[in-house]
């Protein structure tokens, strides 16, 4: 028998003595667990200004200048939200959830609205995606009949990013960063965007077992390893390269949410391949790099930036994903469980020491490791503290369906169809003051405190 996943107690022993800080919040027991996630939801969802009246549904205050969210944070959000109440039960937000997942669809339902097209990315569109997909395998309530269903919506940001005319032959082929051939980014390929795509692929080749998904995902696996994005020796994912060197000047940062991106697809492939060898060995080996590099201490860090505290609005998000996509990938490859579980659990409870700050003293920070909070708050601090106690319930969560083993979400396999082909070089750009996309900006930050101080990046 499985040990419980409700043994916070024993857990928070493990970690080394730091200097207690005064949390409120505990992880004793599952009652805690659901307490405490259902707070800092609260907390999370005071950010959230979609539902008054005259606001926007499902958009973060944003994007910078106008607020400090892109658009894609705001899909990551939702399907955190749609992963806890998954996970504890809670409904409180579902209406909120399913009111903001549909407002975002885009008029070719493929979650590309025309505000969004200034900075648009193949990964922010991945991220609604993954989040759409989400909703069809833990069962979320099926949207009115004439809405499109979360399957169809994941289908669709599937089918636009397959679609030829976002490979080109650079770099032997991949996705660009951007989608609209004049934002700054367009000449960028990165491990993000490919893995948003290869992530969905996986998931609607287990959920439809249509197996035209699952050869699109071994492509895009065997372009990132051509291209040398996933390092063959240690597994490491890097960030991207430019297509004006062909892709060779690759970009070393490691980010912990490439990492997990990738590792819940490959769980994915394993699952659907029946446990094949080669997945296996494929997920082992990102799971043990994502370890040790992203959680030396049993608990979650995000090195590129957080060592020399220049970690973006963007970044600071990332843990929460680290958290969910490593729980789920114990469901799909339950041989990696006992791997996996342990450390999450240690990273929990560091997470929540963290959370004493703001007036009510329970603002989560985003420095972990420390015992203490740190000063820091925003959307991303609190989602990844969402994310990282709500998934250690995930032993008590029922497996993800799929569409013949309980799934209802209505499918449309040429969802998408109809969309522009947005980098066709005479697509006219809406103009919108390219406040710049938000992983674009964090580069740029990046290059200016030296980590990436090699780059040029313009169109
Ligand atoms: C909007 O959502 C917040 C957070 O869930 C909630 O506190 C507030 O009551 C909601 N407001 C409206 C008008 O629904
Ligand atoms: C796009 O922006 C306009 C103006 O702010 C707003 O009225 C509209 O609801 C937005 N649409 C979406 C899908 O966010
Ligand atoms: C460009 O890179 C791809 C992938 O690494 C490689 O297959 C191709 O041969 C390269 N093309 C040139 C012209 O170097
Ligand atoms: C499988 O998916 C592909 C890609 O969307 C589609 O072209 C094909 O028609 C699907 N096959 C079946 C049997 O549904
Ligand atoms: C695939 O996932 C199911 C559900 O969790 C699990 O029972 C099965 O063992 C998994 N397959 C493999 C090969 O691990
Ligand atoms: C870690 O904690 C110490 C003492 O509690 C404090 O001086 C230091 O600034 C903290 N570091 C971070 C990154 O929060």
């Amino acid at each position: 028998m499985r040990p419980s996943l409700a043994s916070g107690a024993i857990a928070a022993t493990l970690l080394p003595s730091l200097i207690s800080a005064q949390t409120p919040y505990s992880l004793d027991s599952t009652a805690a667990i659901k307490q405490t996630a259902s707070t800092a939801v609260w907390d999370m969802l005071q950010y959230y200004h979609g539902n008054v009246t005259g606001a926007t549904p499902g958009i973060l205050p944003g994007p910078p200048p106008a607020g400090d969210y892109y658009w894609w944070e705001a899909g990551a959000m939702w399907g955190t939200l749609i992963d806890y109440w998954f996970l504890t039960g809670d409904s409180t937000y579902n209406q909120e959830i399913m009111t903001a997942m549909q407002f975002q669809v885009g008029p070719n339902q493929d979650y590309m609205p025309p505000n969004q097209t200034a900075s648009l990315g193949n990964d922010d569109q991945g991220f609604w995606g993954m989040s759409a997909m989400l909703a069809a395998e833990n069962k979320f309530p099926d949207p009115p009949s004439d809405k499109p269903g979360w399957l169809a919506l994941a289908q669709g940001v599937w089918n636009t990013q397959a679609s030829p005319d976002r490979h080109d032959e650079t770099c032997g082929g991949g996705l660009r960063w951007q989608i609209p051939f004049a934002n700054n980014g367009y000449n960028y390929k990165n491990s993000i965007a490919n893995g948003c795509f290869f992530n969905i692929g996986a998931r609607l080749a287990r959920y439809t077992g249509n197996d035209s998904y699952a050869k699109s995902a071994e492509q895009t696996w065997d372009w990132m390893e051509s291209v040398g994005f996933i390092d063959p020796n240690t597994y490491a994912i890097y960030d991207g390269a430019h297509v004006e060197t062909n892709c060779t000047d690759i970009n070393k940062a490691e980010f912990s949410y490439n990492n997990a991106v990738w590792t819940l697809g490959a769980a994915y492939m394993y699952n659907y391949t029946g446990g094949s060898d080669v997945w296996k060995t494929r997920l082992e080996k990102l799971v043990e790099h994502g370890l040790s590099q992203f959680f030396p201490q049993g608990i979650a860090v995000e090195p590129a930036c957080e060592t020399h505290d220049t970690c973006t609005t963007d970044m600071q998000s990332f843990k929460g994903y680290v958290h969910r996509w490593y729980a789920t990938t114990t469901k799909m490859a339950p041989f990696i469980r006992n791997t996996i579980l342990p450390v999450l659990q240690t990273s929990a409870a560091a997470a929540i020491k963290a959370c004493s700050g703001g007036a009510l003293g329970r603002q989560c920070g985003f420095v972990w490791t420390n015992g203490t909070y740190d000063g820091k708050i925003g959307v991303g601090e609190q989602m990844s503290v969402v994310a990282a106690t709500s998934s250690l319930l995930i032993d008590q969560a029922p497996v993800p369906v799929t569409a013949n083993a309980g799934g209802t979400s209505k499918g449309n396999i040429n969802a998408g169809g109809n969309s522009d082909n947005l980098n066709r070089h005479e697509t006219p750009i809406t103009t919108g003051g390219r406040a710049g996309a938000g992983i674009l900006t964090a580069l740029i930050l990046g290059s200016a405190c030296g980590l990436f101080g090699w780059m040029s990046i313009g169109t």
